[in-house]
């Protein structure tokens, strides 16, 4: 997969069917040349050709006139000798100067993947990847950088990482270092991004790249609801199953910045890391400093082809929780159910209410614990609210138990109410600059887990609680976005690392925990999608995709998610209407329906239901068991667009291609409207399926090319859900059922 050839100086790295080369120059520079289609090895140096450019600097030990690091590119650049675009990173010596110069000093390949200390990270064994070391150096300074690349035998991706390493006996400041660069001599692209809010998380938007810099980015503590660390770069013709697609995301939690950057040769230079505004990192003598991982895919196959590469990451090489690949329990939530309005007898109805439906864990939300009846008290005064529970937990969990079920229960450790125990004990707990009143966002400010005694006490609140009961399912939330930022636990040359000190401190607590509890099902949440990345994703194989419920918002919601996530790490529940975030009006069908396939569950109280509504709870749930193989192991194809029109639809194949579903929804009803027609993707072309509500038996490639046609739908937000088996028996001729 990885090798150097050393006439040509040239690293040549091939994917499944892509190749990336990179050369070292005779004056040891290292060059990115080329990533694309699978190609043989050879010297590509060719393609540079050497113009006298006015106002591009010439390199003072080159061995080309006319060679500029402004025209060149780099494969890590660094600031100072003629490359105006955005460096990768930037270093600040003792005497001020932020120059640098990195040239090649040697390589490594190993099989397999190392792990990285502290931060998520992919994984892989020696029969699935090869890693490429690269060592870079700034003699001047004493710095050595290693970048990192893994190669992912059956996938068309490549990850990076870059470790930089302080040599000298003086103290150096890191101001910015990204986890890869990629250079492409076009700019023949279109930008696609996941922009969004709370409760309107991954919208997907496809643009037009301009001459400057786009910036897609987080500044504020976390991944966010606004940007999703993820950015594509399309050309115009690719569509959703075919054309060229480069994707690019991050193992990441904390502020990120994605830039590209097209230049006066309409060249296109692309970086992902960490965010470099208001980070500033002290390396002391011998210290090094790891970047993130960056997660590059290429993909020929359209946007979808990206996707399932993202996918099969999360599948394979991600998270090494044993629910990742395991079946998920159906729960039902109380939130939505009952928020903080609850007690024992209440909670006891609930769950008994839930026996013969289908679902297997009830989850206690917010609101159990310290006197939090609002959102005003108690984060961080993790005991049980006895007065709302006489018994405990224990009395719940025995419930549940008596009616089948296992016991799930929320929590926000991150955070601390002003109004509790824990904030009274230890202000200098929070996040907060001296002197100056934090600002609160939910009543609640941020723990800062960039100190070993604030993780500690947080991995022991969470341990007790899941030591002292059997809980198999943890909701874990976070519910603002950091400010004022300031440590009392770092030195005021450090403060500029609180935002990834945080992260870190975040991540060692989870490592904690879920070594300590594999098998509790841990759950990603930040208000919803307000911190879905594969960082988090590496500790919790899933997250609440979004607070928004409403049916017809999770059309898109989920379509968006899925350009990076697989359905198995999105949770999407049915809930009751009129809907609590949008106020609409759907079909108990419609809810059903968009969220089979998904990490499936109910936010809603049974008791309130018609007995039409409990029958149809039972057949979800039935058919949610069936198709889970589809969730954790099958394909997801986007088909329609929600954000192109009134239609959406998505499929999913399991892995042998003997079974698939597909979603189809209609938003809003038109009078007289057209009939549409849906071709299928990902099935198996000579086999023959059956659909199951259409009566009707067609062959794989049939349904791919021809496809099939909707039947008339009734109503406003309409969906119908598609069941197409392998058939073995003989083909038959086919009228299609209205
Ligand atoms: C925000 C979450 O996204 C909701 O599902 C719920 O858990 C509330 N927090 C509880 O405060």
């Amino acid at each position: 997969m990885i090798c150097f050839n050393e006439q040509m100086q040239s690293f040549f790295l091939h994917s499944r069917s892509s190749t990336y080369v990179m050369k070292v120059i005779e004056n040891g520079q290292l060059l990115h040349l080329y990533w694309g289609d699978r190609i043989p090895e050879c010297d590509l140096s060719y393609i540079h050709l050497f113009y006298n450019r006015s106002f591009s600097p010439v390199l003072y030990d080159a061995s080309e006139l006319c060679y500029s690091l402004d025209t060149l590119s780099a494969e890590y650049p660094a600031f100072g000798y003629g490359d105006y675009h955005t460096p990768a990173f930037t270093i600040q010596a003792p005497n001020g100067s932020r120059i640098c110069d990195l040239r090649y000093t040697g390589h490594m390949i190993t099989p397999g993947k190392p792990d990285i200390q502290g931060l998520p990270h992919l994984r892989a064994d020696e029969n699935e990847a090869d890693t490429l070391a690269l060592f870079l150096r700034d003699d001047l300074l004493d710095l050595e950088v290693t970048l990192f690349y893994t190669v992912f035998k059956d996938l068309d991706v490549i990850s990076r990482y870059a470790v930089i390493k302080n040599r000298s006996s003086q103290e150096l400041s890191l101001l910015q270092a990204a986890s890869c660069c990629l250079e492409f001599d076009h700019s023949d692209f279109q930008l696609i991004d996941l922009h969004g809010s709370h409760c309107r998380e991954r919208q997907a938007e496809r643009t037009p790249l301009h001459h400057g810099i786009h910036s897609i980015e987080s500044r504020r503590g976390a991944s966010s609801h606004q940007l999703s660390p993820f950015a594509a770069f399309a050309r115009p013709d690719t569509g959703e199953q075919h054309g060229e697609v480069y994707g690019i995301s991050l193992i990441y939690s904390g502020n990120f910045r994605i830039s590209a950057e097209v230049d006066q040769f309409d060249r296109l230079r692309v970086q992902a890391g960490i965010n470099p505004f208001n980070f500033r990192w002290t390396l002391g003598s011998g210290d090094s400093f790891t970047t993130p991982e960056a997660i590059m895919v290429r993909s020929t196959a359209g946007l979808n082809g990206m996707s399932q590469n993202f996918h099969a990451l999360y599948r394979q090489h991600l998270s090494p929780s044993r629910y990742t690949k395991a079946p998920r329990p159906i729960v039902i939530n109380s939130w939505e159910a009952s928020y903080f309005d609850f007690d024992e007898e209440k909670l006891k109805a609930l769950i008994a209410s839930c026996e013969g439906l289908g679902i297997d864990t009830f989850v206690l939300d917010d609101g159990w614990f310290g006197h939090r009846d609002n959102d005003t008290s108690s984060l961080g005064d993790w005991a049980v609210n006895t007065k709302k529970l006489p018994h405990g937990l224990s009395g719940i969990i025995e419930t549940c138990k008596r009616h089948h079920m296992e016991f799930g229960l929320w929590f926000e450790p991150e955070m601390v109410s002003p109004d509790s125990d824990l904030y009274r004990r230890h202000p200098d707990w929070c996040i907060h600059a001296p002197g100056r009143i934090p600002s609160q966002s939910r009543n609640q400010l941020v723990l800062d887990l960039s100190r070993q005694e604030v993780q500690d006490f947080m991995a022991e609140a969470v341990s007790s609680i899941l030591r002292e009961y059997d809980i198999r399912y943890v909701k874990w939330d976070m519910n603002r976005n950091i400010t004022d930022l300031g440590s009392e636990g770092l030195p005021a040359d450090r403060q500029a690392e609180l935002s990834h000190r945080y992260i870190l401190g975040l991540y060692a607590v989870l490592e904690r925990l879920t070594t300590a509890f594999p098998h509790v099902l841990f759950e990603g949440c930040s208000g919803g999608g307000g911190r879905f990345d594969f960082g988090m994703l590496y500790y919790m194989p899933q997250t609440w995709t979004s607070d928004n419920s409403d049916a017809v918002d999770r059309l898109k919601i989920q379509y968006g998610t899925s350009y990076l996530f697989p359905p198995a790490a999105m949770a999407a529940h049915v809930s009751a209407c009129p809907n609590h975030q949008t106020g609409r009006m759907t079909p108990f069908e419609t809810r059903g329906n968009v969220a089979l396939g998904f990490c499936f569950g109910y936010e809603l109280n049974p008791l309130h239901l018609s007995p039409e509504e409990t029958e149809a709870i039972k057949r979800q749930t039935a058919r949610y068991k069936e198709f889970e193989p589809l969730m954790l192991e099958g394909r997801f194809y986007r088909l329609c667009s929600p954000f192109q029109g009134n239609e959406c639809c998505w499929q999913q194949v399991s892995s042998d291609g003997s079974l698939s579903i597909v979603l189809y929804a209609r938003v809003l009803a038109t009078c007289n409207p057209p009939v549409p027609r849906i071709q299928l993707a990902g099935l198996l072309p000579n086999a023959l399926y059956r659909i199951d509500e259409l009566d009707l038996i067609l062959p794989g490639e049939v349904l791919m090319n021809v496809g099939f046609s909707i039947p008339w739908l009734w109503g406003d937000f309409s969906t119908m859900l598609f069941t197409l088996r392998k058939y073995e028996g003989l083909p038959e001729k086919q009228t299609q059922k209205e």
